[in-house]
């Protein structure tokens, strides 16, 4: 059986397998969410290289054939590296350089594009240089948004101090007038509702077009429709914070070292 394996710090790319599953729902599909090392996004690219090397190596004892990054952060900084050790073996699908083109679909010359993400990955700046590969007109405006994800894994939605921390970032968006927010990190959409309260401006999730990108790539022939997950700690924890985006039934854990 073929399995289609997608990875990530935690509960974030489930916003991507929601939108893989709706469009393809009779495939097979592994997900890994490294708990253990969430958040990704204020680690070293060498820790995160590691971590995602490690999960690509289990995914080939799982008969996984194609890999979706449903994380920007692993997408930034490590899948350069990445693809020189698995390439021959997984068809890997990182996600910001896969979905660019349709972050700025319908944007002119001179607008500004709001990019929300982990630190690394805005350290790394990969959003931007792949939007201006594409336009070099485009305004890209890079926000840290350290903090979001402890939000969204911790489900602290209510707290002051997570309106707050969103406020601040929407400001900026405001200040700059961006005509759009891309949710460049795959745990953002849990918050978009949040964001949509606060401020009203489009907001990009780009899962929806890196599953319609999968699809089309991998054709949509149906080989089953089986869905494992896996994660490095907690499992009951992940399938609480789950809850907004996937029905998880059972998590394994898994200590891969
Ligand atoms: N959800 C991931 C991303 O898209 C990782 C976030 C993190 O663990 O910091 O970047």
């Amino acid at each position: 059986m073929e399995y289609i394996g997608l990875l990530d710090s935690g509960v974030g790319g489930l916003s991507v397998l929601k939108r893989l599953y709706e469009i393809m729902p009779d495939k097979n599909y592994i997900f890994f969410g490294d708990t253990k090392n969430v958040p990704y996004g204020t680690k070293t690219s060498t820790e995160i290289f590691s971590y995602t090397k490690k999960i690509l190596e289990f995914f080939l004892t799982k008969n996984v054939k194609n890999v979706v990054f449903a994380c920007n952060t692993t997408s930034a900084v490590a899948y350069d590296e990445l693809k020189k050790y698995f390439s021959s073996k997984l068809n890997i699908f990182p996600l910001i350089q896969t979905v660019a083109p349709s972050s700025i679909e319908g944007l002119k010359n001179n607008d500004t594009v709001a990019v929300f993400a982990t630190r690394a990955t805005i350290n790394s700046h990969k959003y931007q240089q792949e939007i201006n590969k594409i336009n070099p007109k485009i305004n890209v405006l890079e926000l840290d948004c350290t903090g979001f994800v402890e939000i969204v894994e911790n489900r602290r939605y209510r707290d002051k101090s997570s309106i707050d921390l969103i406020k601040s970032k929407l400001d900026i968006v405001k200040k700059y007038n961006a005509k759009r927010v891309i949710l460049g990190c795959t745990h953002y959409p849990y918050l978009e509702p949040i964001f949509k309260n606060i401020l009203e401006v489009e907001y990009f999730d780009p899962a929806i077009s890196l599953a319609s990108i999968v699809k089309e790539k991998i054709g949509n022939e149906a080989n089953g429709n089986n869905i494992e997950f896996f994660v490095s700690k907690n499992p009951d924890e992940f399938i609480k914070s789950a809850e907004m985006f996937f029905d998880v039934e059972h998590a394994e854990l898994v200590q891969l070292n």
